[in-house]
């Protein structure tokens, strides 16, 4: 009894693990598509000024904006994009430096 309740921890433990090392991984991945999608036309500055500023729904709206003017973010990525940048801090990530 003992023994296989800490066998659920440590999997569930080792299952948390993973989850957050696939997010972080999938971030910095859409960091890098957005911050090289993004920086054709203008600084990436123009988008760390509305960091932490728009919402989810406002930055759908501006990927999918940008993207009808040429910006390469596959459709079924606008959502992703929009997620991330939504979820920068203020000042943080490779869109601001
Ligand atoms: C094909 C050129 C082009 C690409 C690529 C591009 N933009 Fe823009 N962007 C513009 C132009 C032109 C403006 C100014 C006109 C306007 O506001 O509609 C602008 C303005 C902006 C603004 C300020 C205005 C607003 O609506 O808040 C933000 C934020 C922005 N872009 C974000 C992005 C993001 C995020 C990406 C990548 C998904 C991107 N841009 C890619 C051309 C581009």
């Amino acid at each position: 009894m003992r023994s296989g309740k800490l066998l659920g921890g440590l999997v569930a433990c080792i299952l948390v693990m993973l989850f957050a090392l696939a997010g972080v991984g999938g971030a910095s991945d859409m960091g890098e598509t957005v911050k090289q999608a993004c920086s054709r036309c203008h600084s990436t500055k123009r988008i760390c000024l509305n960091v932490g500023v728009k919402s989810t729904e406002g930055w759908k709206s501006t990927v999918t904006k940008m993207v009808s003017k040429g910006a390469q973010i596959p459709a079924d990525q606008i959502d992703a994009a929009a997620d991330y940048l939504s979820g920068l801090a203020p000042g943080d990530g490779p869109l601001c430096q």
